[in-house]
């Protein structure tokens, strides 16, 4: 579905929806995420690299709505845990456990019980003492574990440093002149079964070379081990495939196909790929209403009911998301600070940006906010969390509440 988001008679649409009676209905600050948005996303994904036995696995640290899980689940796709919390998400949305794989640098004893227990489909190791834990635990169960060692191919993602993950001086995977040692290890392991390598270089990666150069590494590492009588089954190239934040970005996914297949088809066994931000993020919007607008020493405030707790990657990122006015006006441009409510300066969500005058009760949509939003939330400034809202044409539903003071308190115990 190629335009999601669109003003018809200057007001903006969620496919058939008009975006305000939302707004109206469940209040602001409020997440709407498009499921035939979502679903084009993984049909374009898969389609792209359809040459390629593989299996797509939607990382749900993206958006882990159950809701949304069960989207992409109902779509075929796999799916990939980071933490004992997203497996339960997953299984709750129906996962077929040998279509999950469990990944995360620090895994609790807990976390790997429940991941071997649910009979997973693998899971991967980044650190040599947790072959030894994994071992011990199967062991301890009497199961024999399916592992993929995460490799740290030392290759520069070319992406913010905070999702930067396959550079040697990141914590993530065992280093690649070390790895073949940590196969030779798990090999000696009785209860680990080897299935599979992986790697995951970073987040919000435009460009295939980064990929080009981790894969050709991998594959040579793969053949090595091959050498070394170690077959594998499977051959995770990770995710981090990027999207379009502000319009000067265009990705086109069949360009990376195009450079990767060649490289990824000489692998006799499966390909998985993991991709979370390019299967939700251009899909969602968080919709939120401008509380006043002020002037402060020259600069002009615009300050909206959403802040960094509601979405925290124009902080924590510099990310550029656009932002649009629900309704077009003939106003003219201003140029403006958007900010939230939160205390800290730290609070924006666009700075000097171009848009319409805003007035108060104006609504506005933070584009590409499907990605890394709602899951990045939190309740600091005891603010409640936002409402979540699936549009399918111009039905609509809600799949999360908004917080309420209760839900706020309802873990503390007052003595
Ligand atoms: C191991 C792993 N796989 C997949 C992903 C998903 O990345 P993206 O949303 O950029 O596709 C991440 C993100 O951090 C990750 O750490």
């Amino acid at each position: 579905m190629n335009n999601i988001f669109n003003y018809k008679n200057n007001e903006l649409f969620c496919e058939d929806l008009l975006l305000k009676t939302i707004a109206e209905k469940f209040g602001t600050p409020t997440y709407v995420y498009s499921i035939n948005g979502m679903l084009d996303s993984l049909f374009i994904f898969e389609n792209a690299f359809k040459i390629l036995n593989k299996l797509v696995c939607y990382s749900v640290k993206a958006n882990s709505n159950i809701s949304v899980i069960k989207l992409f689940v109902g779509g075929g796709a796999g799916i990939d845990c980071n933490s004992g919390g997203e497996l339960f998400r997953a299984i709750k949305a129906g996962a077929t456990p040998s279509k999950i794989i469990f990944t995360g640098v620090g895994k609790t004893e807990e976390e790997i019980k429940f991941a071997l227990e649910t009979k997973v489909l693998m899971l991967k190791v980044e650190s040599f003492q947790e072959l030894e834990s994994i071992n011990n635990i199967a062991a301890s169960l009497n199961l024999i574990a399916p592992i993929a060692i995460r490799v740290n191919p030392d290759v520069d993602a070319k992406t913010h440093p905070y999702i930067s993950t396959g550079l040697a001086e990141n914590k993530f995977g065992i280093n690649i002149s070390e790895a073949q040692n940590a196969f030779q290890i798990a090999k000696s392991l009785p209860n680990l079964k080897i299935v599979g390598v992986d790697m995951h270089i970073g987040s919000q990666i435009t460009t295939p070379l980064p990929y080009k150069d981790a894969i050709n590494k991998l594959i040579l590492f793969v053949n090595d081990l091959n050498k070394n009588g170690i077959i594998l089954e499977h051959l995770d190239v990770g995710g981090g495939f990027g999207v379009d934040y502000d319009g000067n970005n265009k990705i086109n996914i069949s360009e990376f196909a195009n450079e990767l297949t060649p490289l990824l088809n000489n692998f006799k066994g499966k390909i998985i790929f993991e991709p979370g931000r390019f299967l939700t993020a251009n899909s969602g919007v968080l919709l939120t209403k401008v509380l006043f607008t002020k002037s402060n020493n020259k600069k002009e405030f615009v300050i909206v009911d959403a802040g960094m707790n509601d979405i925290v990657r124009p902080t924590l990122y510099n990310a550029l998301h656009e932002i649009k006015p629900l309704k077009v006006n003939s106003n003219p441009k201003n140029v403006v600070d958007i900010v939230g409510p939160v205390c800290e300066s730290a609070d924006f969500i666009r700075k000097n940006y171009s848009i319409q005058n805003c007035n108060q009760g104006d609504y506005l949509a933070i584009m590409s906010s499907g990605a890394y939003g709602f899951v990045m939330s939190s309740n600091y400034n005891t603010r409640r969390r936002a409402a979540e809202v699936l549009v399918d044409k111009n039905n609509f539903y809600l799949i999360r509440k908004r917080e309420t003071f209760q839900d706020l308190i309802s873990g503390e115990i007052i003595i």
